[in-house]
């Protein structure tokens, strides 16, 4: 036997012994769940597909009902959310381990950007177009958690969201299905780490299933209404992606879907869901949707509620209290059979095993590790980093940015400049030394500048009242200075949930202090913190410069600082439309033709436009600036007329042909001419993030197959076919070059 075949075939019995003992491993979890449910009796199993709020936060209505402490005891809960620190949860999981059968709690919580380290909302991290970066937040939120004795994030949130009246637009990754589902994944495998079990790891749980993003007007709880087919096609895949990626949980969701609850939903959980993508961990229902089903007009009470959700594959109720008080009834009744219930309970428990709390239920109670993960300077680094990323430069006229670190009088104005928690945005906890660690724009430009820098003040206005009172000073300070940045936005609790507004202009009087202040005749530079898209047209047109800073953390101060002055050159790209009035609401990218599009954005006779707006977008997907300038040459494919099997490879040259090194996301878009359903007028396909050293020309490749081209038809059948397609590469969604091919069977 030669030497090479002796080590292969050595290495083939180590990778089928690995395979052998992976399974024996998973059935020994499977066994031992087995061996507890036998044990269990009916109340028991019920209690583990119940779920209260603890009280550490609320973050919805709270039932005030009696000694939970006692509940735990006998056994009548499975998980917790909103407990946190090792104390804390070490004291409950004790209180656990004194029930019948000494079942542990999991502890839940909404980790949704950060835990102590908070980072640029989720919105915002997709602008980074960066997806190690996106995991690498996820990581360290979930390693922060986890050592404060958490084992469950309810994150990422994957719902597709068109309308940035949904003040949820905030958690999500915006309105593309192709970026939404890479970063669904990126997020879930951060969460997650190398796997469940390990002590720095917590179940990821994708949410909220399904099509919540799309509740009609953008208002929040509210219904949906769509084909099949757009589900399939815009508001599954990232729900899927995460499924793949491993996700440990689902989130159900407050809506209805075309008439039924999400809550309630047999297709989704089952035959989707539990179904056809083979999730193998549990549901668990949104806070008191089970109960919410009789507001809906589906159940008639929390009795029909409980059946209904249970029977839909709910696996546990958060907050509704249906399932602890009707299960059992309905069990005996015979309207829910004990294999719903031992399902469930079985799905809940397996997971109980994988992060090894019934070897070690106390396994995430280490104050040590706790400790060394408050206040971990890599963690604040990270945070850093990521908040530069995601910052995009709208507008810099006349290369106004970046401002020189020499700029003797630089005035800051605004109601943001000194704002703490504003910084953090919704979702986000508030811890009593946060005025001290959370960095502010004032303190970030200061940390900035040299000690002697003069550095004016004015705040001008509060954000959303209508008092003028301070715009006096502010023009004073404007006019004594050389360079004004003026920071401006939403705060933190007007976009989350619950948070829908009909009106996105900047709040109060906000954008008549930007005329103000540009009145003095200073540079201005504008920056708008916001967890959405916001309508800022005026400011659009006269601000020679605009940076969308969203809500980007406990670093923001210090990020903010590093772009105004070029210590990091800006490379987000929007990853959601930004309208130019609520009316243009929904507009997104991947729009179908019509049989009347307009030709041009002026365009209204006869077409399918506004008559009183412009039919563009104010800012288009995809967009974002850089101080460089990056020039699109060459645009090329191997071939225009394509069989099945053949690969599409794309070329197009990008030049970096302004004076700073920087990063580009080029950005490739599939148009399908014909089908037997219409198709968008653009898909993203493909991204590449480049950096280029100023004077740097880099060819950029793309190869695309068959597989790129499926959508699902009329009849759900996910497939491509042959016809005509353009091709097109550019920095954004409204500025590609185009080639047209032929792709046949
Ligand atoms: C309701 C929200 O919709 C959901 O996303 C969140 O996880 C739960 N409340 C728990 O806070």
């Amino acid at each position: 036997m030669t030497t090479n075949l002796f080590k292969n075939l050595c290495l083939l019995c180590i990778a089928m012994a690995q395979v052998v003992f992976c399974t024996a491993q998973k059935k020994t979890i499977d066994q031992k769940v087995d061996s507890v449910l036998k044990l269990m009796t009916l109340d028991e199993k019920i209690g583990q597909m119940n779920q209260y709020n603890g009280d550490f936060n609320a973050t919805g209505p709270i039932t005030q009902d009696g000694d939970k402490q006692n509940q735990i005891r006998e056994g009548k809960l499975g998980s917790i959310l909103n407990v946190t620190g090792v104390d804390h949860t070490r004291t409950l999981q004790q209180i656990a381990l004194q029930s019948r059968l000494k079942i542990p709690l999991l502890f839940g919580q909404d980790v949704i950007h950060g835990y102590r380290t908070i980072f640029p909302l989720p919105l915002a991290e997709a602008a980074s177009w960066d997806m190690e970066a996106i995991e690498q937040t996820a990581r360290i939120a979930a390693t922060e958690a986890a050592a404060a004795g958490i084992h469950w994030t309810f994150a990422p949130m994957v719902d597709i969201a068109r309308d940035p009246r949904w003040g949820r637009v905030m958690e999500g990754a915006g309105e593309d299905t192709y970026l939404g589902s890479l970063i669904a994944a990126a997020r879930v495998k951060g969460f997650q780490g190398k796997g469940l079990g390990n002590t720095d790891a917590v179940m990821a749980c994708a949410k909220h299933f399904a099509a919540y993003g799309a509740a009609i007007g953008g208002r929040d709880y509210n219904s949906v209404d769509m084909s099949l087919r757009q589900l399939y096609e815009v508001y599954l895949p990232p729900f899927k992606a995460a499924a793949e990626a491993g996700a440990a949980t689902f989130m159900n969701s407050f809506n209805d879907l075309n008439g039924i609850p999400a809550t309630g939903n047999k297709y989704l959980q089952r035959d989707i869901l539990k179904g056809q993508w083979k999730f193998k961990g549990f549901v668990v229902s949104d806070w008191g949707s089970v109960g919410e089903m009789v507001n809906h007009g589906y159940a008639k009470d929390k009795y029909e509620a409980a059946m209904l959700a249970a029977n839909a594959g709910s696996d546990m109720d958060m907050e509704s209290r249906s399932y602890i008080k009707n299960l059992a009834t309905l069990v005996k009744e015979g309207k829910v059979k004990i294999a719903v219930i031992d399902e469930a309970v079985k799905r809940i428990l397996k997971k109980k095993f994988e992060m090894g709390l019934f070897d070690d239920p106390f396994k995430f109670c280490n104050e040590a590790r706790e400790k060394e993960q408050w206040d971990n300077k890599n963690n604040l680094a990270v945070a850093r980093e990521m908040a530069k990323k995601s910052i995009v430069l709208l507008k810099n006229d006349n290369q106004l940015l970046p401002l020189s670190k020499q700029s003797n009088n630089i005035a800051l104005i605004g109601p943001f400049v000194k704002a703490v928690r504003d910084n953090l945005g919704f979702w986000s906890y508030s811890w009593p030394d946060d005025t001290a660690r959370i960095v502010t724009l004032f303190d970030g430009v200061k940390n900035k500048l040299a000690a002697n820098a003069n550095i004016l003040y004015a705040k001008g206005c509060n954000i959303n009242d209508s008092s003028k009172a301070g715009f006096d000073e502010a023009m004073a300070v404007a006019r004594q200075s050389d360079v004004v940045v003026l920071s401006v936005g939403e705060a933190s609790n007007m976009t989350g949930e619950a948070k829908s507004r009909s009106n996105l202009h900047l709040p109060g009087v906000q954008e008549d202090l930007i005329k103000a202040v540009m009145a003095t005749g200073k540079p201005v530079i504008v920056l708008i913190s916001a967890g959405r898209p916001l309508v800022f047209n005026w400011t659009a047109d006269n601000v020679p410069a605009i940076v969308y800073t969203w809500w980007l953390g406990t670093e923001a101060g210090n990020a903010i600082a590093d772009v105004l002055f070029g210590d990091h050159n800006p490379a987000g790209k929007l990853p959601i439309s930004f309208p130019r009035t609520e009316g243009q609401i929904p507009v997104y990218y991947n729009h179908y033709n019509t049989g009347r599009p307009a030709k041009r954005d002026n365009d209204v006779n006869y077409v399918s436009a506004y008559t009183d707006l412009l039919n563009s977008p104010r800012y288009a997907f995809g967009y974002g600036l850089s101080f460089t300038k990056f020039t699109y040459g060459a645009f090329t494919v191997n071939k225009t007329a394509l069989k099945a099997n053949d690969k599409l490879e794309v070329s197009v040259t990008v030049t970096n042909s302004g004076n700073y090194d920087g990063e580009e996301v080029v950005q490739l878009y599939v148009r399908d001419r014909f089908g037997s359903v219409v198709r968008p007028v653009k898909e993203l396909k493909g991204f590449k993030k480049i950096f280029l050293k100023k004077g740097e020309s880099r060819e950029v490749k793309f190869t695309l197959t068959t597989n790129d081209l499926k959508f699902y038809n009329d009849a759900l059948v996910y497939d491509w076919e042959p016809g005509d397609f353009d091709i097109m590469a550019g920095p954004n969604s409204a500025d590609v070059q185009k080639l047209s091919i032929t792709w046949n069977k």
